[in-house]
């Protein structure tokens, strides 16, 4: 029996923000699985801001999608064929699943996960790829102390969110940076930030000069541009900033704004410094047993934001740069 495969292949290299015609979307019959191979009906997609990175041409950290090839995108599915002994029907699996009904092909790269521990969106967000980048950035790049400030930008979405709960588990003071009031209520309220700052209706400066009177030690950067610029003007001596992302970059059609006050790096002997998740793909099964006991203990919560309809892909996307998404944007297929 051959199954339907809807999928959304690159079609051209979005200029700004993306369009639906930036893709194809196309219905052709899945391919059946060769040998070695296996068929993966995709469940969950998640969506990440990266994936915009992703359409452009250049180097990068990851080569680019290649045009009229199936748009990247993990993912979460459950095998219905397997030609490989390490898999059979009926096992759910996580990995690059691509924005598409089913995934064909060897299963390397692959990982099993088990539907009966946690709900399978949870293994896109807190378990999955942005938890894994929240603990290791943190942690490792960070290096918080108990008592250091750490600001969070992003701080209401997947990583920021994570971040800032992990923070609180090392005893830091947490002060989140996030647009609108009801995400700003929602990390004190319910995650338990001891500060916040609404960007889209405050001066982030005067905020950071309310919310951290001692300073910032550990910045973590979701979005890059006038923000960090206005953090660095507060850090402090040996500061830590972690350079997770930059999405207010993301979709700019002229050059990247770097930081003008970087200056403050030296007068403070502070660094920045970039993370990459994927250089740590070895060591997520102990990050996701200590964020699963977290979650279990009630220390960290998990809010994903599930988008129904594969079709609703490009539009859904936007979410993220439209700041629409509140928790880990996910897309039902
Ligand atoms: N380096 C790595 O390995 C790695 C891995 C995963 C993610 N990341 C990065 O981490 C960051 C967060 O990713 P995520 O998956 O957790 O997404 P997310 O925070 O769940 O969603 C994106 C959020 O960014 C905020 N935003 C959008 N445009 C903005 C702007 N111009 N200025 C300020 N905030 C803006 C919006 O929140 P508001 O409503 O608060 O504006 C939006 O909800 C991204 O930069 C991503 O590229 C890096």
């Amino acid at each position: 029996m051959s199954q339907t495969n809807r999928r959304f292949l690159l079609a051209k290299r979005p200029v700004g923000a993306v369009r639906r015609d930036d893709f194809s979307y196309e219905t052709v019959p899945a391919e059946q699985p060769g040998e070695g191979q296996v068929l993966v009906r995709n469940l969950y997609l998640s969506l990440d801001p990266a994936m915009r990175g992703w359409m452009n041409e250049g180097k990068s950290y990851i080569p680019p999608v290649a045009l009229g090839q199936v748009m990247r995108a993990l993912g979460v599915g459950e095998v219905v064929a397997s030609n490989h002994p390490d898999f059979k029907p009926g096992d759910h699996v996580s990995g690059a699943l691509g924005v598409q009904d089913y995934f064909t092909g060897e299963p390397q790269g692959l990982h099993k996960i088990d539907p009966n521990l946690a709900p399978l969106p949870r293994y896109l967000s807190a378990l999955g790829m942005t938890g894994m980048t929240a603990y290791f950035a943190l942690l490792e790049v960070g290096q918080p102390k108990a008592g250091d400030t750490v600001v969070i930008s992003g701080a209401a979405g997947a990583v920021g969110s994570i971040v800032g709960q992990i923070a609180k588990v090392k005893g830091c003071r947490v002060v989140g940076i996030a647009g609108g009031a009801e995400k700003c209520q929602y990390l004190k309220d319910e995650l338990g930030f001891d500060g916040v700052i609404d960007y889209k209706a405050e001066d982030v400066l005067a905020g950071l000069k309310r919310e951290c009177p001692k300073g910032v030690d550990v910045y973590f950067d979701n979005v890059g541009g006038e923000i960090l610029d206005a953090v660095l003007t507060r850090i402090n001596f040996k500061a830590r900033i972690v350079i997770c992302g930059a999405i207010s970059q993301y979709n700019n059609k002229e050059a990247v704004k770097g930081p003008a006050n970087y200056l403050a790096l030296l007068v403070n002997r502070a660094r920045m410094e970039g993370f990459v998740v994927m250089d740590h793909t070895k060591e997520y099964g102990k990050a996701a047993q200590e964020i699963a006991g977290w979650l279990a203990s009630g220390q960290v919560k998990s809010k994903e934001d599930v988008v129904e309809g594969l079709e609703t892909f490009p539009e859904t996307l936007l979410k993220l740069f439209n700041g629409e998404n509140f928790g880990k944007l996910v897309l039902k297929v």
